[in-house]
């Protein structure tokens, strides 16, 4: 179809098109599929309704360009404001991720730069060093005792870990302890926000309560968590011990001097800690377990990059800044994996003043939204989309103009783009230095009817020393 606007048929007059893809999502399919199959009908430019409201689906370039990298669209409330709770307990309020108002959100923002430089994370290579051993350390005890490793969950406890260390200065140690309630509460906010987010009539069922419920309390005891940790580091401050430059020393001066502390202020340091947990853990463990399920399906691929870690680093255990800078092709294949695996795929803004997008007028009042993964996976943006193949990211290669964004654009893209790349390569660095492994056969991912691959049961794999055979 031409780049012409469509509007698709509305499925209800209520709902508006929101039955649709919710019937999508309880079919088994990937939604952003449908909206993909949408781009593809219906052109660069789409209208849907989600209840009342008005959402122009948008993977024009030029416009994404336009939108993404002003200061002038603030994202939108529908999905924002929504975000503020979930099911009715504050979730992530205003903190960065979610704050619309450009004061609010630039001030936090300039407060949080510095645990974000390139200096300071420089200095962090220790400690994602230091993680990613104690996760080496159990896919060894996992390789001597032929036991599959449910990759996603381990990955996920690292990646935790490392939050919780580089951010907080708490030491967790899940790979040994994940079956604490912390953990799980994190899993259980993030299970809810998948239905709070994307079906907004899942909380007028009654058979929905008991797990509404258990997300309210995984909330409750997420920011609960939140409040003691930043009084022990309030208490280490006032006691003039030396804490670190982190990412919790930087949310304490969100809160300003502390005479001023009022309720706002706990209430926006809180958000900002779920906000650090939720943006900065889940999306990292989802590409790293994504990565590992296309590496297991592709042995050339494979290969290729583990020959440029033995290259780089050897047999050497701590793997230094440089070291990572040198890992070009392990770059190119995490790029590639978000191209595909967009862990947070979409972002959306909000119109508010009459513009033109391919020609077409738009009126004031509605939201854009921009997905990676629908431009990621359309044919004129990439050949052969669905192939898996990171030469695409070949540094003499063209870059991809404005249709491929996995951290966003402009000045809201990701504040930790560069923390999350640099712990995971340093994690996959390891990984493949130390070694060999399969995915477990049918225990891995399905292939959907739309080509998608999607991972079962937490990939799956086989896991052996490097240099030890097959039978060993
Ligand atoms: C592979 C890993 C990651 C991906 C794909 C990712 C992706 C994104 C995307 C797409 C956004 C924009 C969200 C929106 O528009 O609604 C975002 C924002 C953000 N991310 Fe990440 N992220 C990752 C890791 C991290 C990590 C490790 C941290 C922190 C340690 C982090 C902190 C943030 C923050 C604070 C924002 C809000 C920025 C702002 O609006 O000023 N992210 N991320």
């Amino acid at each position: 179809m031409s780049d012409s606007f469509s509007f698709l048929f509305l499925t209800s007059f209520i709902f508006g098109h929101s039955s649709t893809f919710v019937k999508a999502i309880h079919s088994g399919r990937v939604v952003h599929d449908k909206f993909l199959e949408w781009s593809e009908t219906y052109g660069s430019v789409y209208r849907i309704n989600i209840l009342h409201h008005v959402a122009l689906f948008v993977t024009c370039p030029d416009t994404t360009k336009e939108i993404l990298m002003s200061p002038k669209y603030p994202k939108d409330d529908l999905v924002y404001k929504h975000m503020f709770n979930l099911f009715g307990q504050r979730l992530f309020g205003n903190g960065l991720v979610t704050a619309r108002d450009h004061d609010l959100w630039y001030k936090q923002r300039r407060i949080m730069d510095p645990a974000f430089s390139s200096l300071y994370l420089q200095g962090l290579t220790g400690t994602f060093n230091e993680r990613a051993e104690k996760l080496m350390d159990k896919l060894g005890e996992m390789a001597d005792t032929h036991t599959a490793a449910n990759m996603h969950h381990l990955l996920n406890c690292v990646t935790l870990d490392v939050i919780t260390k580089v951010a907080f200065g708490v030491d967790l140690d899940l790979l040994n302890h994940s079956d604490t309630t912390f953990p799980k509460a994190i899993e259980m906010c993030l299970k809810g926000l998948v239905y709070y987010v994307r079906d907004m009539t899942f909380q007028l069922y009654p058979k929905n309560r008991k797990f509404i419920n258990e997300v309210r309390e995984a909330v409750k005891l997420l920011r609960d968590t939140g409040r003691k940790w930043i009084n022990e580091r309030k208490m280490a401050v006032q006691n003039g011990e030396d804490v670190p430059k982190d990412i919790l020393t930087q949310i304490l001066k969100t809160a300003g001097s502390e005479e001023n502390i009022g309720s706002d202020d706990e209430e926006l340091m809180l958000d900002n800690f779920v906000t650090f947990f939720i943006a900065g853990q889940e999306t990292t463990a989802n590409q790293l377990a994504f990565a590992v399920m296309e590496l297991g399906r592709l042995p050339e691929i494979l290969e290729k990059v583990k020959q440029e870690v033995d290259d780089i680093i050897g047999m050497k255990q701590e793997i230094s800044f440089d070291d990572l800078g040198k890992m070009t092709y392990l770059t190119q294949v995490l790029k590639e994996t978000l191209r595909l695996y967009p862990t947070a795929p979409a972002t959306s803004r909000y119109i508010p003043k009459d513009i033109t997008i391919n020609g077409i007028h738009i009126p004031a009042g509605v939201m854009c939204v921009f997905n990676t993964y629908v431009c990621g996976r359309m044919n004129k943006f990439f050949e052969d989309p669905l192939k898996f193949d990171p030469e695409r990211f070949h540094p003499d290669a063209a870059k991809p103009y404005y249709c491929y964004y996995p951290f966003a654009l402009g000045p809201r893209s990701c504040l930790g783009q560069n923390f999350a790349q640099i712990e995971a390569k340093v994690v996959m660095a390891k990984l493949l230095q130390r070694f060999d492994f399969s995915l477990v056969p049918g225990q891995s991912f399905d292939i959907l009817d739309t080509g998608t691959l999607r991972p079962k049961s937490g990939v799956m794999c086989n896991i052996r020393h490097r240099g030890q055979n097959t039978t060993g």
